[in-house]
């Protein structure tokens, strides 16, 4: 089969180093990809975020399998245009893909089918915002509606807090539409857990969990970012509680959106607090983590074309998935500065070496007269695996020091944090 992967990061350089090594992918391309996307696809230049694009490129080259991994063209409804071509694809339609473009909608579908999460309001009005603040109380959670670069979010210690927060997303209009409708919600505590699952519109198949690190520095200081780094599975999650997780918040969250009429079909992202409460949903997302699927793809035995076809078909109960019964860490190297500014632009040295021991995601790099050159914040997730967490983490870290960068950034408590 003919496999076109869209986006440009380290997910979806794991995505093609998995689909690479399926028999059935015959050709595969990555569009826009990155330079070390292009070791195991060809890269097409075609903006993730170009739905007509996309699809003339798609249909032009005869795919016979699109695979859409960012969260902004399953937004905009490419799986939607894609499939409307006449070319399959994976991931939610536009109408699913709303649990994570709309805060507000997802908190709705939650209260509407008990599926535990923090308590919230909904509001469009500044003064009625403010007023919720003064009644609630900090520390009170004030997050902007739709997607806005994983930065909507603001975990408030004092009422003043929460009011600017709310008035710069509202009044101030931070976020573009983004921020026009905010969701104030309860403070949850406890440990931060990632569940991606496989869903086919009807049956759910979780993966090992897993855990981001967002905070750009070490001791989870620092702004937030796209992530620094993650494990598979974390020792909080025991059987008890993805028991738990499965019966009150997957299987009732994929019920819940085929019976609004929205059946799910992709990856669908379970982003939980482990709360004194019981699991509670923070967020969901439409798509895989990053850089939660560069540590749990790397524990993936079967073959993810298979896997991604059975989402498609609805066909995901007569599939046995098989993962390492191992440990996975992928280490974040990053430029200097990010998630703020950053220079771009130089030489990587010891991808090499690194590679001998653990897989070297590209998240952002370019492939220049046969160098790699830094070309975004985050630069690359070097990914180990190993029986235990310990030595997984350790093996990113030992693969981890062989390279170098001018400004290399990276947290040193990657699996230890929390
Ligand atoms: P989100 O974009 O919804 O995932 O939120 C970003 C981060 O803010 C999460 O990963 C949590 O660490 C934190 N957060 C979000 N909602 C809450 C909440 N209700 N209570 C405590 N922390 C939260
Ligand atoms: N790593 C968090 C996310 O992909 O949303």
């Amino acid at each position: 089969m003919k496999v076109l992967v869209v986006g440009s990061g380290g997910r979806e350089h794991a995505i093609c180093w998995k689909l690479a090594q399926s028999p059935k992918v015959t050709e595969l391309y990555c569009a826009p990809g990155n330079g070390g996307i292009a070791q195991v696809a060809k890269c097409v230049d075609v903006k993730a975020t170009d739905v007509e694009g996309m699809v003339k490129w798609a249909k032009d080259n005869a795919m016979d399998f699109v695979v859409v991994a960012p969260d902004d063209p399953l937004a905009m409804g490419m799986v939607d245009a894609l499939e409307d071509a006449g070319v399959p694809a994976f991931g939610p339609r536009k109408n699913a893909a709303i649990v994570e473009a709309s805060k507000a909608f997802s908190k709705e579908l939650m209260k509407k089918y008990h599926i535990p999460t923090a308590k919230y309001q909904t509001f469009t009005e500044l003064a009625a915002a403010l007023d919720y603040i003064d009644k609630q109380g900090a520390p009170i959670v004030v997050k902007a509606d739709g997607l806005a670069l994983g930065k909507g979010v603001t975990v408030a210690a004092t009422e003043d807090e929460a009011k600017l927060a709310a008035a710069e997303a509202m009044g101030g209009r931070k976020f573009g539409d983004a921020g026009s409708t905010l969701v104030i919600e309860e403070c949850m505590t406890g440990p931060e857990v990632t569940v991606l699952a496989f869903v086919d519109g009807e049956h759910v198949s979780p993966m090992p969990a897993s855990q981001d690190h967002k905070r750009a520095y070490t001791g989870n200081k620092g702004p937030n970012t796209g992530g620094m780094g993650a494990i598979s599975p974390p020792p909080q999650y025991t059987p008890e509680i993805a028991k738990r997780c499965m019966d009150e918040i997957f299987l009732p969250t994929v019920a819940a959106l085929k019976a609004e009429g929205r059946p799910f079909k992709g990856v669908l992202y379970f982003g939980l607090m482990l709360t004194p409460d019981g699991p509670k949903v923070v967020e969901y997302n439409a798509r895989f983590g990053d850089p939660e699927c560069q540590a749990v793809l790397s524990l993936l035995d079967s073959d993810l074309l298979d896997i991604m076809l059975a989402c498609r078909e609805g066909a995901l109960d007569r599939l046995d998935i098989r993962w390492k019964n191992e440990a996975a860490c992928c280490l974040v190297l990053a430029s200097g500065g990010y998630p703020l500014e950053y220079k771009k632009g130089y030489p990587i040295s010891g991808l090499e070496e690194a590679g001998q021991t653990a897989t070297v995601f590209h998240a952002g790099t370019k492939l220049e007269n046969g160098r790699y050159l830094t070309s975004g914040g985050r630069v690359l997730g070097v990914t180990a695996i190993a029986p235990t967490l310990d030595e997984a983490i350790e093996g990113a870290y030992a693969a981890g020091a062989h390279i170098s960068f001018e400004d290399m950034h990276y947290r040193t408590d990657i699996g230890h944090a929390f």
